[in-house]
């Protein structure tokens, strides 16, 4: 079984900045991902569309032998989670928006968080924000339009500049310090935001907590694969390949695959 892959999903190429961590911290291990770009954007569904999404791709990954499940989705994450690990066998990993760790540094008191509605109209989010966001200014910012955007191959448009310069807008005028990125789509858009946000502001992401999470997690299963070999990295996409392939700049081997 260590042999198997890692499955990972997303609702489209976003959690490929996700599987790049993982590749880079377990470059043993096979992976495939799943992105559902057809059915992108999840944020706007409601809690039973993405879990029936989730249910899919969880399927479609065991029937490819997968080991363990990787949700490289925050909205996914946040809404189906939970269902997932009571109904299926093998381990799960989620990516949350990482709001510990910056409203433990925050110095302003005032962190910002971008991402998608389905994420931050969970009730999973309000639980981490209520533990641990005590007596901070948290600034929620819905990235409307953002993923779309993404998912067309417009990431460096002047539609994305516009969009992303609306939605600091209220961050920077309560005085942020942090800058969550809840979704993960979102870390490709940081050369643009590091430019449009003020120098002291830092932007985090979870992908390395997440990657070093899987790595974790399958130390725990003895489900590492320690065997000397060249990782197979698979993507089937749903949507347009060449869009995928374009973010990656060809580095996995990418198909389509109608699911
Ligand atoms: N990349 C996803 C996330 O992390 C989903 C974005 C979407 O489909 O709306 O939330």
């Amino acid at each position: 079984m260590s042999k198997a892959a890692i499955g990972i999903f997303d609702s489209g190429i976003g959690g490929t900045s996700i599987l790049k961590e993982i590749h880079a911290l377990l470059p043993n291990e096979h992976c495939i991902y799943l992105a559902d770009s057809k059915n992108a954007p999840y944020g706007s569904k409601s809690k039973d569309a993405i879990l029936q999404l989730s249910i899919k791709n969880t399927e479609l990954l065991l029937a490819k032998g997968c080991k363990i499940i990787v949700v490289a989705c925050n909205t996914a994450t946040t809404n189906a989670i939970d269902y997932l690990r009571e109904n299926y066998a093998i381990p799960f990993i989620g990516i949350e928006p990482a709001i510990k760790p910056a409203a433990l540094n925050t110095q302003t008191k005032a962190v910002g968080i971008l991402a998608t509605k389905g994420t931050l109209s969970s009730q999973l989010f309000h639980k981490t924000t209520d533990l641990y966001a005590h007596g901070i200014k948290v600034v929620e910012q819905v990235g409307e339009g953002i993923v779309p955007l993404i998912e067309t191959g417009q990431l460096h448009s002047s539609e994305m500049t516009a969009l992303l310069k609306i939605y600091l807008e209220p961050m920077l005028k309560h005085n942020i310090d942090y800058l969550v990125l809840g979704c993960t789509h979102y870390p490709y858009l940081i050369p643009m935001l590091s430019k449009m946000l003020p120098a002291h502001v830092k932007i985090i992401d979870s992908g390395l907590a997440v990657a070093r999470q899987t790595k974790a997690v399958l130390s725990s299963y003895d489900l590492l694969n320690d065997f000397d070999v060249t990782a197979r990295i698979q993507l089937f996409s749903n949507g347009d390949i060449e869009i995928l392939k374009s973010i990656l700049n060809d580095q996995f081997e990418t198909s389509y695959l109608d699911f």
